[in-house]
């Protein structure tokens, strides 16, 4: 992580990358800010670059196979390294097609949002959109390496700049109470793109969800506590047809879990407001559920992945900075009810 790598391929490029087609996968947006400056810096490389239309809805099977016939098509063999140079859009897309291209090749994360950076590029997820809902076709595929230059974060706009820290205080909120109380008192700074204070939280969510997906690759236990606010925010953005950024959904997600914890007695009132605080000076606010119906909103919970036996399941908080626990289990049950009410009230607030 440093800036200015885009413009110093041969730092991070794997021994050997000169005898490897190199393809650029990116999306159009990215592609003019980024895309021709890194082929410009590969032009030894003879890459290939290719690049789809930005935003979720181009997640598809479509994009994907278009993609992969173009890479046929310039004969790309099993060498090939992709370099996913992107947002999650990009990494999820591009990681999915390194995953199944020739039953699996090599690829690179190059993120250039926060989300990416913090949440999408570590993990090995990769996977694309059905009309039945997000990300249910997909696998683990890890990258070679995730090389971030800091510099991209200066062309992201305010909006996903937001996107990205609401996954950074997700971590912080689940796992770690000083490193929540660093950044909720450096939030003005952060917001301003101070570089020192946003690489110092950078980091920490890092070193964070790296130890979290070292000890669970494969999503089966204490993985399970990074879909903190994403049993309502999946289900929000779905009634929405995807018009709310992703870390939108899920901070509103996180109010309304973090509710539930409350109204369990699990959670302080005093815990609950500090999350809240975070969150109105990122310009997110709980009434904004207010135009949701309770009702749609608990039909949509019903498909998510989490679920069991037709039971919606959710991370729900000990604390800031903890998870509840019961047998070994990082995901809960939770009563309509129970849901129902925290919903009214944080969308009351
Ligand atoms: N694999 C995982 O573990 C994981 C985790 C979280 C989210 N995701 C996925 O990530 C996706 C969301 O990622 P995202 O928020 O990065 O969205 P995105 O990839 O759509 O990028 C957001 C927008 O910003 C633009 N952009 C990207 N970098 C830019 C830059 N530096 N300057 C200016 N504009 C830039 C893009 O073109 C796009 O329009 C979702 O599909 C989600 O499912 C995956």
């Amino acid at each position: 992580m440093e800036p200015h790598l885009l413009g110093d391929p041969e730092r991070w490029l794997p021994a050997g990358s000169l005898e490897k087609r190199l393809v650029i996968i990116t999306d159009k947006n990215v592609e003019k800010y980024y895309g021709n400056h890194l082929l410009n810096q590969l032009i030894n490389y003879k890459p290939l670059l290719l690049s789809f239309p930005p935003g979720e809805k181009s997640k598809n099977y479509r994009t994907k196979q278009t993609l992969e016939e173009e890479m046929l098509r310039h004969h790309c063999g099993k060498d090939t390294l992709i370099l996913a140079l992107g947002g999650g859009v990009v990494g999820d897309m591009a990681g999915f097609i390194a995953a199944t291209y020739m039953r699996g090749i090599s690829y690179i994360q190059i993120p250039t949002t926060l989300l990416a950076i913090v949440d999408s590029s570590i993990g090995g997820k990769t996977g694309i959109n059905t009309k039945q809902g997000k990300n249910l076709i997909g696998t683990f595929w890890h990258p070679t390496a995730v090389v971030i230059d800091m510099n991209c974060l200066l062309t992201l706009p305010q909006a996903h700049l937001i996107n990205g820290l609401v996954e950074v205080f997700k971590i912080f909120i689940t796992s770690d109470k000083d490193s929540f109380n660093e950044a909720r008192h450096g939030i003005h700074k952060i917001m301003n793109r101070d570089f020192s204070t946003l690489e110092n939280i950078i980091q920490r969510a890092l070193k964070i969800k790296i130890d979290i997906i070292t000890q669970d690759e494969k999503d089966n236990n204490l993985r399970m506590i990074l879909n903190f606010g994403h049993t309502i925010g999946h289900a929000l953005e779905k009634i929405m047809n995807y018009t709310l950024l992703h870390g939108y959904a899920v901070a509103l997600g996180i109010l309304v879990e973090a509710k539930i914890a409350e109204l369990a007695g699990w959670l302080s009132a005093e815990d609950y407001q500090s999350i809240q605080s975070v969150f109105l000076n990122l310009g997110i606010a709980g009434s904004q559920l207010k135009k949701i119906n309770i009702n749609t909103m608990m039909s949509a919970i019903k498909i998510d992945k989490k679920n069991k036996s037709g039971q919606a399941r959710y991370v729900l908080l000990n604390g800031i900075g903890q998870t509840y626990r019961d047998n070994g289990a990082f995901v809960h049950a939770v009563s309509d009810d129970m849901v129902k009410k925290a919903l009214a009230s944080v969308s009351e607030a």
